[in-house]
């Protein structure tokens, strides 16, 4: 089992890192993770080559994420201002080529189906993410990935409660690990 964390967090000890670190404890197989911040992934320039020849002109770490070898997707993210941190938006600017791929050429480019989840994290004690999830959702379609409601966890108030703490999302954590473990991926 393949996995790919597609993480918007610029802390590398904050509270996304430490629901990961949940994740990575109890899910088998091989994680891939992505880091908005620190991976090289440039943001798309609209330079309209997508339109002409399938696929992106910019060659770089988003190789890896839209690469199909994946059978899971996790996108992973803080909340900012009600959305996505913004490098991982930027990040998420550079699937126009499979839209372009549909539009222009006529010849969507192939997806695998794959599983996907989303762990986000929140200072404020709502989480105020109504905005953040369909975002998370639309990376997730594009890449095969299907999002179901019972697979967005969410630690919200870690501004007094850090994510390190919150024994529930923890444990949807080892339960979502537990739920993948299972499938047959043979
Ligand atoms: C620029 C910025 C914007 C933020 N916007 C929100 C917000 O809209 N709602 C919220 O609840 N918390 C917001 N926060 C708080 C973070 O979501 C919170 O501290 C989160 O736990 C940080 O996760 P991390 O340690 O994994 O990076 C914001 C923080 C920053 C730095």
């Amino acid at each position: 089992m393949k996995t790919l964390i597609l993480n918007g967090s610029p802390r590398l000890n904050g509270d996304t890192a430490a629901l990961l670190a949940v994740l990575r404890e109890n899910l088998n197989g091989e994680i891939t993770e992505i880091s908005a911040y620190r991976d090289n992934i440039k943001p798309c320039i609209d330079c309209r080559k997508c339109r002409t020849l399938p696929g992106c002109a910019i060659r770089d770490d988003m190789d890896i994420v839209t690469s199909n070898d994946f059978d899971n997707v996790i996108v992973a993210s803080p909340v900012y201002y009600g959305l996505l941190a913004g490098p991982l938006i930027s990040l998420a600017s550079r699937f126009q080529f499979y839209y372009s791929a549909k539009a222009f050429l006529n010849a969507p480019i192939e997806v695998t189906p794959k599983l996907g989840a989303v762990i986000l994290t929140a200072g404020g004690s709502k989480g105020n993410a109504n905005n953040a999830v369909p975002l998370a959702r639309v990376i997730l379609r594009i890449r095969g990935a299907a999002l179901p409601d019972e697979k967005i966890i969410m630690s919200a108030q870690t501004d007094s409660f850090p994510a390190k703490n919150d024994t529930a999302a923890a444990e949807k954590i080892r339960s979502l690990a537990a739920r993948w473990n299972q499938i047959d991926r043979s």
